[in-house]
């Protein structure tokens, strides 16, 4: 009789990595367009509209424009799009955010047609609007005056409601954010718009490229004062779990890669929760510039790194690739 050989040589991962049948039957994480959202810079100012310089491939788009772009997007499968307002003026306590004649409101009456095909998401923020480019109110000394502010996000996340977008979400990292905008919402009989709150957002060098898009680097000082210390991964739960308490409806983590253990973690004290990575401008930025001098290619490593970031939990991906990655996607499914 045969000797029983041992485990270490019966066992052979590579049988199941064969072909490309056996890789696909045994694959345990995929990417589908549905699961992703695009984010938009909405401009009123048409001297703004078009490519980017600091975030190259990516463009501002006119409010007038926007809902044929929202169109093509929505067409290729994908099921959300975060705008960001751009605006032509700027003030104090950066009033265009909520104006209902400012870029973004008026996006979404654009949109609000079409909020059945593809998720309308306010962002919530006051840096694009204030002169000062901080993300609150401040006070003499250049403090954040985080309770006022709170009534302002309030106030514009009812105004974003009133204008038909689906879900908000404050990006600001005030405390008790979610709590201000779920009342505000609701005092208005806004209690079906939900919140996609950026629960756990780093103070990130990695925000650069969006700061140019955006026009809303602050003019003085940093965020760091209220935005999480990357080396804190308890605080980055206790952020997360404040806000689910507090009644958001997704919680996003961001960067996403600097951010993979948050999620797996998130996913194990959270097993109920939905749970949102941003792939932000400067993650965007390293591949495709690095693709654009030949070094790497753009296609199958931004395909790799989202795959890894619904790996490590993450339901739902906000990317500047969102409509590009849904066509790769699409490609590897004709048959
Ligand atoms: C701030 C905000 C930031 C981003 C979106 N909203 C970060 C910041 O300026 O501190 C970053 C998104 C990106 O880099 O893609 N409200
Ligand atoms: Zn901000």
């Amino acid at each position: 009789m045969k000797e029983l050989r041992s485990t270490a040589m019966t066992t052979r991962l590579h049988r199941l990595r064969a072909t490309p049948a056996l890789r696909d039957l045994v694959r345990e994480h995929r990417l589908h367009p549905h699961h992703f959202i695009q984010p938009l810079f909405v401009t009123d100012d048409p001297s703004l509209a078009g490519e980017i310089p600091e975030l190259p491939g990516v463009r501002r788009w006119l409010v007038e424009d926007v809902a044929a772009q929202v169109q093509r997007i929505a067409a290729v499968g994908v099921r959300g799009v975060l705008l960001f307002g751009v605006p032509q003026f700027k003030d104090a306590s950066g009033s265009q955010a909520w104006a209902q004649d400012g870029p973004v409101c008026r996006a979404i009456r654009d949109l609000e047609p079409m909020s059945r095909d593809i998720a309308v998401i306010a962002d919530v923020c006051l840096c694009q609007y204030t002169e000062h480019g901080h993300c609150g109110l401040l006070d003499e000394s250049g403090r954040i005056l985080n309770d006022q502010t709170l009534e302002v996000l309030g106030a514009a996340s009812v105004a974003y409601a009133a204008a038909g977008a689906s879900l908000v979400a404050p990006s600001g990292m005030m405390d008790g954010a979610v709590n201000a905008i779920r009342s505000a919402l609701d005092d208005a009989a806004f209690e079906h718009v939900g919140i996609l709150s950026y629960a756990v957002k780093h103070a990130s060098a990695l925000y650069a490229p969006f700061r140019g898009a955006a026009r809303s680097a602050p003019v003085h000082g940093d965020r760091r004062t209220h935005q999480l210390d990357p080396a804190n991964a308890r605080q980055a739960l206790r952020e997360a779990e404040l806000d689910f308490q507090e009644g958001a409806d997704i919680l996003m983590v961001k960067p996403a890669l600097t951010n993979l253990d948050t999620l797996v973690r998130l996913r194990q004290r959270h097993p109920t929760a939905m749970l949102a990575a941003y792939e932000v401008s400067g993650e965007y930025i390293m591949l495709h510039s690095a693709a654009q001098r030949g070094l790497l290619d753009e296609r199958s490593a931004s395909l790799e790194l989202l795959t890894a970031i619904k790996r490590a939990g993450a339901d739902v991906i906000v990317t500047y690739r969102a409509c590009q990655a849904a066509q790769w996607l699409a490609e590897d499914a004709s048959c």
